[in-house]
Parts: C-alpha cells; structure tokens; sequence
C-alpha cells in the first residue's frame, strides 16, 4: 500500500515508518517539524533498506490543519491509507495551551481525515491515547468504558475520536480504526532510532536512561504510596516496535474487510502492569547502570494504575505485544548510548508532537 504518515519524524511515527517499509509499503511522511526529526526519517528508511528519496521513502513538510498547503503532494502520492500520528501530546501543556491542543489534535484530525478520503485514502489509522479514560476505570480497561479525560490533551483526543466517526459518516469509503496507545517505550533494535525529547524528559523512561548516562543526578519517582504492589504506579509499557507492528497488522487488515467493519476502537499494550519501581529495577539489572532514584511529592493528575485490556484486537486483527520489558530496556539503553545527544538536529523545543 501507499501509507500518508503524519506525524512521521516524531518517536511513534518514525519507528512505524520503518515497519511499513519494512513491510513492504511505500511511505510518504508528512511532518510540520515542530517537534520531530528529519534524521529520525532519514534513519527509518535506512534501517528498511528504503533510503529517504530513493522511490519507496518520501518526505514533506506540512502542517495537519492545513492540508491545502501540501494538497499538490499529497494528490500526487494518492495514498491507499492514511496513519495520523502528528499532534500534541502533553497533558501538562496542554492545561496551559488548550487552543493549541484543540486547534491541533482536534481540527487538524479533521481537516487531514477529509483531505485523505478526497484523495481516495482507503483505510484511516487515528491515534489515540489511554489518557481517554480518565481516572476512574478500572485496571484492565476494556474499550468500552465510559470515557473521562482530565486533561484538555485527553479531551482533544477523544473529541479527535468523534471527528474520525464523523468523517467516516461522511466519507464511507474511508475505513477508520482508532488506537488507544498505552505507555510506549524502548527503541528500534537497531540502535539508530528512539525517543529524542526535546530538553528535559517528560516521560519516565527517556529520564531513566539520561539519568543512567549521567545526564541528570537522579530519577525523581512522583510518588510511593499508591494502593499498588510495590507503592510505586502502575504503567502498561509497551515496546515501540510492537506498537509500530500493530498499526501494519491493523492497516492490512482494515484493507483486506470486504465488508465496512464500522470504527474499530482498540487498545494497544501489552495487558501487563508494571511498577515505576519494577522498571527502574529492571533497567539496572539489564544495563548493569546505577540508576539514582528518589521518591518525591505526587506529580498533578497522575493516576495509580493504568493498565490496558487487549483481548479485542488480538481476537479480530490478530495482533499482540511480544516483547517483554527487557527488550524495552535493552533496546532503549542502546539507542541512548550510541545517542547520546538524540538525533542532534532539532532546532527548539515547540510544542511536544506524538
Ligand atoms: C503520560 C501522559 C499520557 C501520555 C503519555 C505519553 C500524564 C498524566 N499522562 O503518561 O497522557 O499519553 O505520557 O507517553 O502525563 N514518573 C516518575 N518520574 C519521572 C517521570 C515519570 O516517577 O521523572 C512516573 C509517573 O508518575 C508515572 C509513570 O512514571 O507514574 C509513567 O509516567 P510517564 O512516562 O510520564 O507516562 P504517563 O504519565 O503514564
């Protein structure tokens, strides 16, 4: 298939470009480069054997709520799918920054969605985020159950959901799958593609491994006293490439329904908790790094136990995670080694992109 990859540069993009590819699918990245990496693009289609502008691997600059500007290029790839990853991911951010959050994720969803299906786009990937339900639902959480964001970032990506309906309402011919992503992490296996957070890492494994690469004194654990196993909070962290392998199981086999299967809503984990703790220990023992830690105050809006019920799209698509936590570990560590400065071509922070 032709795949559109917004989003592209970015972590979960990039890693996705390289799986298509890999796959056999040819890829257009479209990317504003607010936040993602044109090495990391670069890197995707050589880790593939589908180098950057060698026939399969193309890339261009634009902006998901202004597909017109890019209409020309995106009509003459005339895509077979469409894989949105570009948006704002901070819920952080996003409580400061709302417009942004909703003027990207919300009405950028929309104008790429109907600007696929006019190109004649037949299948639509949208992601989305286990940050949908809130924090109320219990572990493991079922796709069914009743959204709640807390976040103005967990909000524009449920009010996203609505819109991919909406636009597959309006343009059938489009199949739509939403993907509800838990706690990615890890690194291609490759060495040569991983996580690049602008400056000071947001997220808990980015900080783990700069603080093992001595980038930061230590690791500030928000919070041990949760009703969990070890105190610590419970997270389903899933290995990038599973993710990235579940959006090419997931597109062959939205292409392959002789029948509109409707919007499929389906979490991507790996159905396993694991602690804050538990990943920090893990982290040592593969590595053999120290990796200082410290319980501090809770940080705003952070919930217990978030852990995803998977059972849905292994049954229809086929799909599970296979690897485990050691994978994400040892993957994550080579990456940060042989990157120790991420891909080194980006020129600010911007607002953080999937
Ligand atoms: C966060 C977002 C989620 C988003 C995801 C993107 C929140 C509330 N949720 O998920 O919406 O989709 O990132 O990847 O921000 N931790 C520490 N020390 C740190 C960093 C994290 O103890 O320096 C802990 C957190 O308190 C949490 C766990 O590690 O319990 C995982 O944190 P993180 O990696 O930020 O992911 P989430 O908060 O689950």
């Amino acid at each position: 298939m032709r795949v559109l990859v917004t989003g592209g540069a970015g972590f979960l993009g990039s890693h996705t470009v390289a799986v298509l590819l890999a796959s056999g699918h040819d890829v257009l990245v479209m990317d504003s480069f607010a936040s993602g990496s044109r090495t990391a693009v670069e890197r995707a289609g050589e880790v593939s054997g589908a180098p950057l502008g060698g026939g399969r691997l193309d890339l261009v600059t634009g902006d998901v709520r202004h597909p017109e500007q890019v209409a020309d290029r995106l009509a003459a790839f005339a895509p077979d799918a469409v894989v949105h990853f570009a948006g704002l991911k901070s819920p952080t951010e996003s409580v400061a920054h709302p417009a942004a959050y909703y003027s990207v994720n919300v009405a950028g969803t929309a104008q790429i969605a109907e600007a696929a299906a006019r190109a004649g786009s037949r299948v639509l990937l949208f992601s989305s985020s286990a940050t949908v339900y809130g924090d109320e639902a219990p572990a493991p959480v079922a796709e069914d159950a009743p959204p709640a964001p807390v976040s103005p970032y967990g909000w524009s990506k449920l009010m996203a959901e609505q819109v991919v309906r909406d636009v597959h309402t309006a343009h059938p011919g489009q199949r739509a799958a939403v993907l509800r992503y838990f706690n990615p992490v890890g690194a291609h296996p490759s060495g040569r593609m991983g996580e690049d957070p602008a400056g000071e890492p947001a997220n808990l494994m980015p900080y783990v491994a700069r603080v093992a690469a001595g980038h930061y004194p230590e690791l500030k654990v928000f919070g041990a006293d949760f009703a969990t196993r070890d105190g610590s909070a419970v997270r389903d962290f899933i290995h990038v490439m599973d993710l990235a392998e579940a959006h090419v199981a997931t597109l062959e086999w939205m292409a392959a329904q002789a029948e509109d299967p409707g919007v499929k809503v389906w979490n991507i984990g790996r159905g396993e908790g694991v602690t804050v703790f538990e990943m920090v220990r893990a982290f040592e023992e593969v590595t053999g790094r120290p990796v200082p830690h410290r319980v501090v105050g809770l940080r705003a809006g952070d919930i217990a136990e978030s852990c995803a019920a998977v059972d849905a799209i292994a049954a229809e698509v086929g799909w599970r995670a296979r690897r485990g936590v050691e994978d994400m570990v040892r993957d994550l560590w080579a990456w940060q080694q042989a990157n120790p400065g991420g891909y080194g071509d980006r020129s600010g922070p911007g607002l953080r992109s999937a």
